[in-house]
Order: structure tokens, then C-alpha cells, then sequence
């Protein structure tokens, strides 16, 4: 029988690489859903490609224009509440989390409540409310199942022994686009220059992201959530090359690694078809090419966001939630030129410097948090 699935964020970088793969591997998967935010022609020409059952455009600005492309037979849902009700329906039993930043949580909240298995990409879904969701997997026996590629290789990397057995992870990163400049030089950058990864290629928010290492600093508090693990077990090595994408070292010192080009195909792969592997459409490791792996230690001096993400990942409770959404609303205003990108770990710092930390957060209140947060942010522009 075939997997049924739907795809939240399916018009975007992880979204549109998630419907490659399943069409590589057709017999198997199904897709009943897609969801995306306001990219209504690129939707409907996803729905012709794969014909959900159900299409849900979450800007209702855009309802009128995607309606007459669809066929006659696909339900359209409109708003943010259409993407929370085809999260949580019982048509499918694979949802990927694909959605970028906070406005994923609601969905993945609604998947996890529902028991099934989700394939998240949606890191920030995990930084604001892991404290909630994985106690409520646990609960509903829905599976969380990485497609952050670090992360998908620490859970595979895992299988090599038992949980108690690991002593230390390694989270790789690849540096992003300012591994080799001077702070200096960083505080000027330009949006085009954070733009340029030099290894992935991926959506504009984790691409800056990656400049400022607040991506490695989100994946700090992703695996924490995920495996369960101290936060002081987790190291960050600097690896340029992104062939690497992260280790497990276990307490008898073996440290096993998982390999692969820089392609979201193959973890997105993996989360679909774990247990089991098949032979996909992702692009192989030609070892002839690969003629050095290089390791570096994180310079937390140019990348204090790594220092932040440590802080964070020990706080716990609703720290996460603000550093997220002071990150998202300080990205918004770099993108529109009116801070420096030298001013948005700062902001973040501010913010969360004024937050005063509730320790056991329901889902409402860190959905306050993140608006708090924002408001923080707004304000620290105007003054
Ligand atoms: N790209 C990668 O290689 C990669 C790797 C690891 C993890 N991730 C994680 O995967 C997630 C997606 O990243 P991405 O690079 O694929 O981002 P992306 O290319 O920018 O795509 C984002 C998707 O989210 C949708 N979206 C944005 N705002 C929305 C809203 N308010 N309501 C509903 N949908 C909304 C977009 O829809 P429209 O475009 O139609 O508005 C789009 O489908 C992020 O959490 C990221 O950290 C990505």
C-alpha cells in the first residue's frame, strides 16, 4: 500500500525537492496534500504534477487566483487553519514539516497530536516548543523523523549502538558564506553576500542563517529536543566541505559518521522510507572528486550566535520561542535593508536579555513569547 503524505511548505526548497523524490520513487508514496503560503501559481502546478486530494494556500489573498487552476476534484483550504486541519487529517499518515519559521509550529503541532509520522525540516518548530512536542509524541506515538540533514545523520549515525551509549555529538556546519571573513568585514555584509552559501542550496531565511550561524545555533536546540542528549555532549566542528553531516561518538570512542553530497534529497529520502532504504534520485559521492575533509573549530568570537544557541538550549522553557522570533522579525528587517548585518545577533541578544523566562511553557504561552518577542524587536528598530 501506498504511503500517504502531505507536504506542508511544498512550494519551497525542501517542498519541491520532497515531490522529486516521491516522484522518483512513485509506487510508494502518495501524496493527499499540499501546503504552501503564498506561491499560488508554483502551487497549482504542484497539484497538476501530483493531484492531492487537497490544496492549502495559508494567504487568503491568494484563494481567489489559485481556485480556477485546480481541478474540479481538489478541495481548497484557505488560511492558517487549513494547514493545522490537513495536518491533522486522517487522509494521510506522513506529513513533511516543510513550512519556514514559527509559521510551521501550528501544523506540526496538529500532525504530532494526531499520531502520525513527520518528516521535519521545520527546525523552528523544535526551538520554540520541543519542550511540548516531544513529550506529546511520545504521548500520541507520532514519530519524529529528521530531514535537517545534520540531524537526520546523528539519527542515523545512532543506530550504530544504544542511546545510553553515546557520549558526544558532532554537529558539522559549514562555516556559511563568512567562514573566512573579519568581523569587520561581516558587519558590512550585503544581502547578496549572506546569500551565497558556499555548499547548499537552500531558502533565503536559512541561508542567512547560515551566515550568522544562528542555523547551527537553531540545530543545537533541534538536537537537544530530538535525541535527548546534554547540551554540553554537543560539539559543533566546522567542516567547509559539507560531506560530512555530523557524527555520533560512542563511549567506547568509535565515532560514526553519515556521508553524502550536499543534497536535501537524500535525507528527505530517508525520513520517508525509514525503516528501509531504496535507490532515489539524490546525487552520489564521487570519492575520485573529493580529495580532502577539512575540520576547523568554531570561532564563537565572529559567530557569538553559537554562544547564544548553547545559552538557549540550556534554558529551556520559553527562551527558545523568543530567540527564534527575535531571529525571524531581525532577518525581516536586515532583508529590508534597514539594519546592518552586523546588527542581528545584537538585536537577538537584546531581546532576550529583557525576556524573563517562564520555565514550563503551554503552547499558548509560547505563542505569546514569539509575539512579545517581535514587538521587542520592533521596538529596539524604532528607538
Ligand atoms: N532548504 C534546505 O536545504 C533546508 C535544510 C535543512 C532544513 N531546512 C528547514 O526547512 C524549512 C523550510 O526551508 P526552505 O529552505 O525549504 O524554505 P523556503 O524555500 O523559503 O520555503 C518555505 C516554505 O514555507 C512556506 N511558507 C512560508 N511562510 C508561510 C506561512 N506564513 N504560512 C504557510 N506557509 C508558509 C512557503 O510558501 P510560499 O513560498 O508559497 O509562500 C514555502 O513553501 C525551514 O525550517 C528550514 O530551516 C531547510
Amino acid at each position: 500500500m501506498a504511503k500517504r503524505i502531505a507536504i506542508l511548505g511544498s512550494t519551497g526548497s525542501i517542498g519541491t525537492s520532497t515531490i522529486d523524490v516521491v516522484r522518483s520513487l512513485k509506487k510508494e508514496f502518495k501524496v493527499v496534500g499540499l501546503g504552501a503560503g503564498r506561491r499560488w501559481k508554483e502551487l497549482a502546478e504542484q497539484a497538476k504534477l501530483v493531484r492531492p486530494a487537497t490544496v492549502v494556500i495559508a494567504d487568503p489573498a491568494n484563494a481567489d487566483k489559485i481556485r480556477p487552476l485546480l481541478n474540479n476534484s481538489t478541495e481548497l483550504l484557505v488560511g492558517p487553519e487549513g494547514l493545522v486541519e490537513l495536518a491533522g487529517r486522517k487522509d494521510s499518515s506522513f506529513i513533511v514539516a516543510a513550512i519556514v519559521g514559527a509559521a510551521g509550529l501550528e501544523s506540526t503541532v496538529a500532525a504530532v497530536r494526531a499520531g502520525k509520522q513527520v518528516g521535519l525540516a521545520n527546525k523552528e518548530a523544535l526551538v520554540v516548543a520541543g519542550s511540548m512536542i516531544v513529550p506529546l509524541s511520545r504521548k500520541t506515538g507520532a514519530q519524529l523523523l529528521p530531514i535537517d540533514s545534520e540531524h537526520s545523520a546523528i539519527f542515523q549515525s545512532m543506530q550504530a549502538g544504544r542511546t545510553s551509549e553515546v557520549c558526544k555529538i558532532y554537529l558539522t556546519a559549514s562555516g556559511g558564506p563568512f567562514r573566512t571573513w573579519t568581523a569587520k568585514q561581516m558587519a558590512k555584509a550585503t544581502l547578496e553576500d549572506a546569500l551565497r552559501h558556499p555548499t547548499w542550496s537552500m531558502g533565503p531565511k536559512i541561508t542567512i542563517d547560515s551566515a550568522t550561524m544562528m542555523n547551527k545555533a537553531l540545530e543545537i536546540i533541534e538536537a537537544k529536543g530530538l535525541f535527548d542528549v546534554d547540551v554540553d555532549s554537543i560539539e559543533v566542528v566546522v567542516h567547509p566541505e559539507s560531506i560530512i553531516h555530523s557524527m555520533v561518538e560512542f563511549c567506547d570512542g568509535s565515532v560514526i559518521a553519515q556521508l553524502g553530497t550536499p543534497d536535501m534529497r537524500t535525507p528527505i529520502q530517508y525520513a520517508l522510507t525509514h525503516p528501509q532504504r531504496c535507490v532515489g534520485c539524490a546525487s552520489r559521492l564521487d570519492f575520485s572528486t573529493v580529495r580532502r575533509l577539512n575540520f576547523e573549530e568554531p570561532d564563537f568570537d565572529r559567530f557569538p550566535a553559537l554562544r547564544l544557541g548553547y545559552e538557549v538550549a540550556r534554558t529551556g522553557g520559553s527562551a527558545g520561542a523568543v530567540f527564534n522570533a527575535a531571529n525571524e522579525t531581525a532577518i525581516k528587517a536586515f532583508q529590508a535593508g534597514s539594519i546592518t548585518f552586523g546588527r542581528i545577533v545584537g538585536l537577538i541578544e537584546e531581546v532576550l536579555g529583557r525576556h524573563k523566562v517562564d520555565p514550563k511553557p503551554d503552547l499558548d504561552a509560547l505563542l505569546e513569547a514569539d509575539r512579545w518577542a517581535r514587538q521587542e524587536v520592533a521596538k529596539c528598530l524604532k528607538s
